[in-house]
């Protein structure tokens, strides 16, 4: 064992370090406020090849490993995580599940232009009624013989408008219990799907959350990922790569927030003296920088299993559980050690806590997060 990153991931952890740095600080402030997609940034994304990092080569995508990819997101969570939820959306959801459980016709007609960045991808798994409980599947797609018919809402799906391939849960039997669930590709512009409201979010503003509307939506039988019924199997083994990317985003949130919080602590004179001289925030320094590193040690160790092809899906819940926690506590107190210059929009610390809330939520809650750790535990 060795705690070494190689020559390769620390040029690509710099290249995502400037990327954040010239590409994503400007404008973040104002993406926020406005709620505004962050279009051009997840174009340039893709030309440097961070929107399907883990893709074949062959698929149009750069052939890294899953560590290259927590590195980036890390980075880019630092300055802007609604521009990294993107990246992990299409990285760990939408381009992981086609690759490695769809037919090579759908990985050439719809892997191909996501990885290189061309299209952006949604994962549609949550409805009003099940987002924990996400086999109380109301979507329904019927067996139509050549194709399925799609009916239903779809919640909270991220990339909601921007995305052109969206991966849809749905039930086709409802006697089959989780067995009777599909996963389709389906297509922006297909006749009867519509696009919702936006949310108007308390953090990841820039991202763009939207209900899904699909109403007698015709999708050819082709565009079905795995065999009849592989549909639930199908979300929880690909949320299980996604929630390494979910953990990786609050490290990031949590380092950027810390990053921030230190260079103060330096620089804010009160009693004569930098606050830092302060023994109660130069500890409160250490135990974010402690928390951060065991997060840190965390995310890498779920990456370095999912690179070894060994079984995962414990320690990414333990990395998304730790890590967006730390991320909660260390922006508070980064807010904090900030005092009045926290509160307010410039000093981005406020930005960084509103967005480390998410983290908790989505792609299972913290709560959910114990129910997969506790049964893999217990089995
Ligand atoms: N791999 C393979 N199969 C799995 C699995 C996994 N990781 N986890 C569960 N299964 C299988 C089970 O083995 C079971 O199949 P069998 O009956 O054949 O054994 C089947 O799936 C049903 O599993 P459970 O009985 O455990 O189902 P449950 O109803 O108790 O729910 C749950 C389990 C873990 C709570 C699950 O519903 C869950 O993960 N909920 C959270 C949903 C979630 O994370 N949503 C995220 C949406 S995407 C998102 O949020 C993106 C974003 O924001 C950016
Ligand atoms: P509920 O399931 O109703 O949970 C409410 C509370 O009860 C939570 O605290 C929960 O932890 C707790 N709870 C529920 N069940 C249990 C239990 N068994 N034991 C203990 N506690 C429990 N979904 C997608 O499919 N695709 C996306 O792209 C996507 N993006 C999102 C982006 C944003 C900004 C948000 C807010 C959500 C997004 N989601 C997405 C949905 C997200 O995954 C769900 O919100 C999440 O899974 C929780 O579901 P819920 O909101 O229905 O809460």
């Amino acid at each position: 064992m060795h705690f070494q990153f190689s020559e390769e991931h620390l040029m690509i952890q710099q290249a995502a370090r400037d990327f954040a740095q010239t590409e994503l600080k400007p404008g973040v402030i104002e993406r926020d406020e406005h709620q505004k997609f962050p279009a051009e940034q997840v174009k340039k994304l893709g030309e440097l090849g961070f929107m399907g990092m883990m893709v074949d080569p062959k698929y149009n995508g750069s052939g890294m490993d899953a560590i290259s990819y927590v590195l980036v997101m890390e980075e880019l969570s630092k300055i802007d995580a609604s521009t990294s939820v993107v990246v992990s959306v299409n990285n760990s959801l939408v381009c992981f599940g086609i690759e490695h459980f769809g037919s090579e016709e759908q990985k050439e007609k719809y892997l191909k232009p996501l990885a290189s960045g061309e299209k952006i991808g949604a994962f549609c798994l949550s409805e009003p009624e099940a987002g924990s409980d996400a086999t109380s599947q109301h979507t329904t797609a019927i067996d139509m013989g050549d194709h399925y018919l799609l009916n239903g809402t779809k919640n909270w799906i991220t990339n909601g408008s921007s995305a052109s391939t969206y991966l849809v849960i749905a039930q086709t039997d409802v006697s089959k219990g989780h067995k009777g669930i599909n996963a389709l590709i389906v297509e922006r512009g297909m006749p009867g799907f519509t696009i919702g409201l936006k949310e108007n979010k308390l953090g990841i503003r820039g991202s763009d959350t939207h209900s899904l509307m699909f109403t007698d939506v015709k999708v050819p039988k082709e565009n079905r990922i795995g065999e009849d019924g592989f549909g639930f199997k199908f979300a929880m083994k690909t949320l299980e790569g996604g929630r390494i990317g979910i953990a990786a985003q609050a490290l990031g949130i949590a380092s950027g927030a810390f990053e921030l919080a230190t260079q103060y602590a330096k620089e804010r004179k009160t009693f004569g003296k930098p606050i830092s001289d302060h023994q109660i925030i130069a500890f409160k320094l250490a135990d974010m920088a402690t928390e951060i590193e065991a997060a840190r040690l965390m995310v890498l160790k779920a990456a370095w299993l999912k690179d070894n092809g060994l079984p995962y899906a414990q320690a990414s819940s333990m990395a998304k559980l730790f890590a967006s926690e730390v991320a909660m506590k260390t922006t508070v107190e980064a807010v904090q050690i900030h005092g009045g210059y926290g509160f307010v929009k410039e000093y981005h610390v406020e930005r960084l806590m509103r967005d480390a809330k998410i983290t908790q939520i989505y792609e299972g809650t913290s709560e959910i997060q114990k129910v997969v750790i506790s049964r893999e535990i217990l089995k």
